[in-house]
C-alpha cells in the first residue's frame, strides 16, 4: 500500500511503545506485531507498529525519504519569494505567484523545493502511495502529435493482452505482491467493449480486494458508468494541456478540449477518484500555461498526475526537444513544489516520465519537493517494450518498494479505503 518512514524503538510498557521518528518521539500500538524488542526498527502507520524491519532495510528506506539536502536560509531570500512563501498557507497562490515560483532559480529554487517536502511531510507524514501499472493495450486510436503510440505510427509493434490475461496479472498484484490500487490503461483501444471493460473490473473485484483506477481515454458516460458499477474507483485521465489553442495544435484530429473537461465532469458526477494532469515542456508551451495548468489540475483532481513531454520517435514531435535533460527536470520538481504548496492535501505521484528524464535520483528528488505517490510498472516483460508512449523508459528494482511499502496483512485495505474516502471529499 504505502512506504512509511522507520521509526525505532526507544521503550516499551505492554502495548504501547515509544519510537523515534527522524528525531521526534511518537507513541505507537505495537499489539499488531509481538515480540518487539527496544532498539528495533519498525514501520507504522496511523499509529499502529505494522511490522518490525532490518536496521539496514531501515536505513535505505530513510535515505530515500529523508531530506539530506543542506536546510536553505529563507531569511536571506528575496521579500517576494518570502512572501508567496508565506501566503500558500493562508489563501490559494494566483497565477502570478505560481509564475514566479516556477521561475525560481538557485537557492530560491531549493528553498521551494524544502518548503514542499516541509509541507508534504508536516501534512502527510511519510505515507508515499503506491501504485502499480497495467499496461494492457497499446493500440490507439488517437493521433496525439507527441504520443508514440498514435494511431498513424506504423513503426510499433501493437499488442492487446487478453482479458484472462489482465484479469490474471491484476490478481498475481495483489495477492501475490500486496498492491491495493492498480491502474489498467491502454490507448483509446475500442476492440475492447465496454462490456469487456466491465468484465475485467468485475472478475479482478470479485477475487481480490484491491482499487482499480481505468486510464482507457475517452469513453461514454455509458462507458464510465458501467466500469463504476462493475467496481472502479478511479480514473487517470489528463487534460494533457490547459492552453485550449496548444491543446487544439497538438491534436488536429480527434481529442477535442471541450470534451476532455465534460469527461471530467461526468467522472466527478459518477463519483471517480480523478487523476488528472498536463505534460510539461511541450513545445510552444509558456511558463504562464503551466501556471494554468496547475491551477486547473488542483481544481479537477484528487491526484495530480503531470509529467515531462519526451519526444517520442516515429512522432510529428520527434526532434522538438528544445531544453536539456536537467532543465526540464528542475521544470518538473517546481511544477510538483508549487502544487504542494498551493494544495497541501493532494496526492501527487512520480511519473514514469520524470524518471526515465532524471534517471535514478529523480524518484528521490520528487519525493522531497513534494509528491507523495508512486507509480510502480507491472506491465509483463513481453510486452513493457512495447508500450512506447516515448523512448527509453525507465525501469528500476522495486524491491525496497514492494517489500516494505505493500502490506499484505489484513485491515490495510480499511486502512487504504478509509484514507482513499477522505481524499475523495476533500474535493
Ligand atoms: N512524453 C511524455 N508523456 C507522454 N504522454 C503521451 N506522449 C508522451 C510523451 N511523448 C502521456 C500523455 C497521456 C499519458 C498516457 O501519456 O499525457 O495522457
Amino acid at each position: 500500500m504505502c512506504l512509511t518512514i522507520p521509526a525505532k524503538i526507544i521503550s516499551l510498557n505492554k502495548n504501547k511503545a515509544a519510537v523515534l521518528n527522524g528525531g521526534i518521539v511518537k507513541e505507537v500500538n505495537v499489539f499488531l506485531t509481538p515480540g518487539l524488542k527496544i532498539g528495533d526498527w519498525i514501520l507504522y502507520v496511523s499509529d499502529f507498529a505494522l511490522r518490525k524491519i532490518s536496521g539496514k532495510d531501515a536505513k535505505e528506506i530513510i535515505e530515500l525519504l529523508e531530506d539530506s539536502r543542506k536546510k536553505i536560509n529563507i531569511s536571506n531570500l528575496s521579500v517576494k519569494f518570502k512572501n508567496i512563501i508565506a501566503a500558500s498557507s493562508v489563501r490559494q497562490l494566483g497565477r502570478a505567484e505560481i509564475v514566479y515560483l516556477l521561475n525560481t532559480k538557485g537557492q530560491e529554487k531549493e528553498a521551494l523545493f524544502s518548503e514542499a517536502n516541509i509541507a508534504r511531510k508536516s501534512y502527510l507524514s511519510d505515507f508515499i502511495c503506491i501504485h502499480g501499472i497495467i499496461e494492457f493495450s497499446n493500440f490507439c486510436g488517437q493521433d496525439c502529435l507527441y504520443c508514440g503510440l498514435r494511431n498513424q505510427n506504423r513503426k510499433i509493434k501493437r499488442y492487446r493482452m487478453p482479458v484472462r490475461e489482465i484479469v490474471q496479472k491484476a490478481k498475481e498484484a495483489v495477492e501475490k505482491k500486496g498492491y491495493k490500487i492498480l491502474v489498467l490503461q491502454s490507448g483509446e483501444d475500442y476492440f475492447y467493449t465496454d462490456e469487456m471493460l466491465a468484465e475485467i473490473i468485475g472478475a479482478i473485484k470479485k477475487s481480490c480486494r484491491v482499487f482499480i483506477f481505468m486510464s482507457v481515454g475517452e469513453r461514454s458516460r455509458d462507458c464510465y458508468k458501467k466500469m463504476k458499477q462493475a467496481g472502479a474507483s478511479g480514473v487517470l485521465f489528463r487534460f494533457e494541456t490547459a492552453n485550449q489553442k496548444l491543446f487544439k495544435k497538438l491534436h488536429p484530429r480527434g481529442k477535442n478540449f471541450k470534451n476532455r473537461f465534460e469527461s471530467l465532469k461526468f467522472m466527478k458526477e459518477l463519483g471517480y477518484f480523478i487523476a488528472t494532469g498536463s505534460l510539461i515542456g511541450l513545445p510552444g508551451q509558456t511558463t504562464k500555461d503551466l501556471a494554468d495548468d496547475i491551477l486547473t489540475a488542483q481544481k479537477w483532481a484528487n491526484m495530480v498526475s503531470m509529467g515531462p513531454f519526451i519526444p517520442a520517435k516515429n512522432t510529428p514531435l520527434e526532434k522538438r526537444s528544445q531544453t536539456s535533460n536537467s532543465k526540464k527536470t528542475e521544470l518538473n520538481l517546481k511544477m510538483i513544489a508549487t502544487l504542494r504548496l498551493l494544495r497541501k492535501d493532494i496526492r501527487i505521484p512520480v511519473v514514469t516520465a520524470l524518471e526515465t528524464l532524471a534517471g535514478a535520483s529523480g524518484r528521490k528528488r520528487a519525493l522531497q519537493s513534494g509528491a507523495n505517490a508512486l507509480m510502480l510498472n507491472l506491465t509483463p516483460n513481453k510486452y513493457r517494450q512495447l508500450y512506447k508512449i516515448y523512448d527509453n523508459k525507465f525501469y528500476q528494482k522495486e524491491n525496497i518498494w514492494e517489500n516494505y511499502g505493500l502490506f499484505k496483512r489484513q485491515g490495510s485495505y480499511a486502512m487504504l479505503e478509509e484514507r482513499m474516502k477522505k481524499e475523495l471529499t476533500r474535493n
